[in-house]
């Protein structure tokens, strides 16, 4: 079976103990660390900017899986890739041009994500996915964490495996749990983003090993 990434999104941490929350889930085996950048616009929520980002680099040697939920992500890449990203995420439905972002994001050297909303048709990635390292299928609305994952998003991820080439990562996000982490991986999901589930939990370890 082919390694599954988790990465606990750190907007279900505690913002005033950042650094104590993220050496929680370093500790207890993650991989990856999801951080949500929200604008206002794109989602109706405000989170994270660049100067968070580049204090969190400070402060772990995690993969920095940053999720962009901004319009106009071409304005900001630049910078969020020198605060330390390792993988840059962008909204398919916030640009105009797909490949002019994606060109953009890896003159950096790092690795190119794109992510669908649960309304946006599955095919419409197809035409990107040789030149991107991940897929990221929201199985919520973006904008807020603990919300109920809505099963017809996950039913995309066998039409895009399908077309994917065998090294792409294919992500999910929101509400995620033991049970619904199973049927992502079942479809061919191998890296899931999970916040509430994992922060909330009283034993972190044990919530990131349900995942797996
Ligand atoms: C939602 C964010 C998610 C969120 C997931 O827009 O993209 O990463 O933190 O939170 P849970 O796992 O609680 O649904
Ligand atoms: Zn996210």
């Amino acid at each position: 079976m082919s390694k599954i990434f988790i990465s606990p999104s750190i907007l279900s941490a505690d913002f005033a103990n950042l650094e104590r929350d993220i050496k929680l889930v370093e500790n207890a085996g993650a991989d990856w660390l999801h951080v949500d950048v929200m604008d206002g616009h794109f989602v109706p929520n405000i989170t994270i900017g660049v100067p968070v980002v580049s204090s969190i680099r400070k402060v772990t040697g995690m993969t920095l899986d940053v999720h962009l939920m901004i319009e106009n992500p071409e304005k900001y890449i630049g910078a969020f890739a020198k605060a330390g990203a390792d993988i840059l995420t962008f909204h398919y439905e916030a640009v105009k041009d797909v490949k002019e972002i994606m060109y953009l994001i890896k003159s950096y050297g790092i690795k190119t994500g794109m992510s669908i909303k649960p309304k946006t048709a599955p095919d419409v990635v197809f035409p990107y996915l040789k030149d991107l390292d991940l897929l990221l299928v929201m199985t919520v609305e973006p904008g807020f964490g603990g919300q109920k994952f809505m099963p017809d998003c996950a039913e995309k991820i066998p039409l895009i495996k399908e077309k994917a080439p065998e090294n792409l990562v294919i992500q999910v996000d929101g509400g995620i749990n033991a049970e619904t982490a199973r049927i992502c991986t079942s479809y061919g999901a191998n890296s899931l983003v999970a916040g509430n589930y994992i922060y909330k939990s009283d034993d972190i370890k044990s919530a990131i090993k349900s995942l797996l």
